[in-house]
């Protein structure tokens, strides 16, 4: 059984001379969003599996194209970590500790339920990494941190479009 939170992320060397003053906010901004991005990949499929109802079969496909563009996002946030000297948490228990998102219901079936929980989510990543754009001062990391919003922003759109009744 876990009893202690993950560790802060570990440094490891490298010859990456990124001034230091950017490196250690990046590695923090970097390690929010890597375990928010596979939380809700990890939901995406949770949603994916278990959903039932109206227009099933449009959004159960839906949702894989978008699991598959947050894997990449995801990869690329992690492998941006790791260039600058980072450590990339990619546990369970690590991505348990430190996602912002609250836990996804498990007994939940209706498409139109499964859709107000994942627009939900995806909002505060969305949300959180727009918040994060002025703050980055790696211009990598910061072009990383915009692809990602730039296809979040999307798909929550897509989520939204999807609820019948708006709210
Ligand atoms: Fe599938």
């Amino acid at each position: 059984m876990k009893t202690t939170k993950p560790k802060q992320i570990s440094r490891v060397y490298t010859r990456n001379n990124l001034d230091e003053k950017i490196k250690e906010p990046t590695l923090k901004i970097l390690s929010q969003v890597l375990a928010n991005l596979i939380d809700l990949s990890l939901i995406t499929k949770q949603a994916h599996w278990n959903m039932r109802g109206s227009n099933f079969i449009a959004v159960h496909e839906m949702l894989d194209t978008f699991r598959t563009a947050i894997i990449t996002h995801l990869d690329n946030v992690a492998e941006r970590s790791v260039q600058i000297g980072g450590t990339a948490l990619g546990s369970v228990q690590g991505v348990a500790a430190n996602s912002q998102l609250k836990e996804y219901p498990s007994d939940i079936y209706d498409v139109q339920d499964h859709l107000v929980e994942l627009a939900d989510r995806y909002a505060v990543v969305a949300n959180h990494l727009r918040s994060m754009i002025d703050d980055i001062k790696d211009p990598i990391s910061g072009d990383i941190i915009q692809g990602a919003l730039e296809d979040l922003d999307q798909y929550l759109w897509f989520l939204e479009a999807n609820i019948d009744k708006q709210h």
